[in-house]
């Protein structure tokens, strides 16, 4: 089938692109570039994808008291997930419902009302409009209660032990269908707290690259790249002559990270990697495998664990420390690494253009020392001064240069594509829709594909 010509990735009007198109884009073994570049492709996207799935909004502690709210982004619409009076949880827009104004301009606040700078309109937060100035100046026929004047309300909002999604959609899937078995990554990172409640804390990063949206996910679990685009920081830990051998973890976290970028691609082959329904992926043994293993025995650690098996029991304690499990999409715009309490989202802007917000959360009930290392991981890996995540952004700019250019048409994701794939693998037993691979295959990649097919020609 014939690929359609491009339409502008940055002009305003973009021709409507049917299913036929759209099929034509993705075979099994390559993605057509259009994919990442088109601006029809990508309103399609925010149409389909992030205006049908479940998107991660905020986490409950962001949000922890009555007229607390957060902005944040649902597909291309800027809004605030906000708690009520009553506590209920809203996800409402962030644009007056008289000439369209901003009305949040900061990124979390406290208010028991909306009120817009402009005229001052004044708003609930459950996006009902409570007063209007000098109301005798409206029509007879102006109703504050029309509906037409109450704020963009995210028609299905649910919370999966504190994390809440909202959808776009009035029907679907409920969330925990959705999410699957990626339920466990979230219970992980939660069951984590001895006192099973977790707190996002120490503030959000905030970085905003020139690529597109997917490249980002696609980077996830591809264990092709750190070798690669890695290697300086890799060289420059393996160089460094300090003894790291004694058990003072924290300390030595940033080392120990950069090296594990540094495996051999035997290593990485002998990792699993993991892919579900719905584009949700997962890489399967990564910190038993080096540097990162979660038994390291320094005293923090021993803390700890010891915290955790008072309050969970011996046994409990290690089936939760022991689920090893690196980069959990949640497709298709969270990731979560419970180990080290962090997540990142992912937030289109344009075909071209991606937001990631990293934070990482406090375990209630662990030594403080466990916030202080997971606000290392969080530095490490994902700040904009990143050794780390820095090389990845560089990477994805220049992917998105490259197609940008036309003079390649098609990418390539067929790598593993010949090999056996394991239905059923991954601990659930068989039937539980997992797809495992050995770990350098781009077996996710095409699982978001398919899901990203799935979604754009329903
Ligand atoms: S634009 Fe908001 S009150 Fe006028
Ligand atoms: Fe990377």
């Amino acid at each position: 089938m014939p690929v359609p010509r491009d339409s502008s990735s940055q002009s305003g009007a973009s021709p409507a692109i049917g299913p036929a198109e759209i099929a034509a884009l993705v075979e099994p073994d390559r993605v057509h570039r259009r994919a990442y570049t088109d601006r029809a492709v990508f309103d399609l996207e925010m149409a389909r994808i992030f205006g049908r799935a479940w998107i991660f909004v905020a986490h409950a502690s962001q949000i922890p008291r009555p007229n607390d709210l957060i902005r944040t982004r649902l597909g291309l619409h800027d809004v605030l997930a906000t708690r009520d009076g009553d506590g209920r949880v809203h996800v409402v827009g962030n644009r007056c419902t008289h000439r369209g104004t901003t009305l949040c301009s900061v990124e979390r606040a406290s208010a028991a009302s909306l009120v817009c700078p402009y005229h001052a309109w004044t708003f609930g937060l459950d996006g009902t409009l409570r007063s209007v100035p000098h109301r005798k100046s409206m029509p007879d026929s102006f109703d504050i209660a029309d509906p037409r004047l109450t704020l963009f309300r995210a028609p299905r909002v649910a919370d999966y032990r504190g994390f809440v999604f909202a959808s776009l959609a009035a029907d679907g899937p409920g969330l925990e269908e959705f999410l699957g078995d990626m339920t466990e990554a979230l219970d992980n990172l939660v069951d984590r707290a001895p006192d099973g409640e977790i707190f996002q804390d120490g503030g959000i990063f905030r970085l905003e690259y020139r690529g597109n949206w997917k490249l980002h996910h696609e980077n996830a679990n591809d264990t092709m790249h750190p070798g690669f685009v890695h290697e300086s920081s890799v060289n420059a830990a393996r160089e460094d002559g300090r003894d790291y051998a004694e058990p003072v973890y924290d300390e030595h976290q940033a080392h120990t990270q950069l090296l594990s970028n540094g495996f051999s691609v035997r290593e990485w082959q002998s990792l699993g990697l993991k892919g579900l329904a719905n584009g949700h992926s997962y890489m399967d043994g990564f910190y038993s495998q080096g540097v990162l293993s979660p038994d390291r025995d320094d005293p923090l650690s021993r803390d700890y664990r010891a915290a955790l098996e008072a309050a969970k029991g011996r046994a409990a304690a290690d089936a939760i420390l022991g689920m090893d499990r690196f980069n959990n999409l949640i497709w298709p715009n969270l990731n979560i690494n419970a180990q080290y309490q962090q997540i990142r989202i992912v937030q289109p802007v344009a075909p071209d253009r991606t937001i990631v917000q990293a934070m990482c959360f406090r375990l209630g009930g662990a030594p403080e020392g466990m916030f202080h290392r997971a606000v290392r991981f969080l530095t490490n890996l994902s700040s904009p001064a990143s050794m780390i995540f820095a090389d990845d952004v560089e990477i994805f700019e220049k992917v998105q240069a490259g197609l940008a250019d036309g003079s390649r048409e098609w990418l390539d994701q067929s790598r593993g594509h010949d090999a056996p794939v394991d239905a059923g693998a991954g601990g659930g037993g068989a039937g539980n829709g997992r797809l495992a691979s050995p770990g350098t295959s781009e077996l996710p990649i095409r699982g978001q594909f398919r899901a990203w097919l799935d979604y754009m020609t329903a």
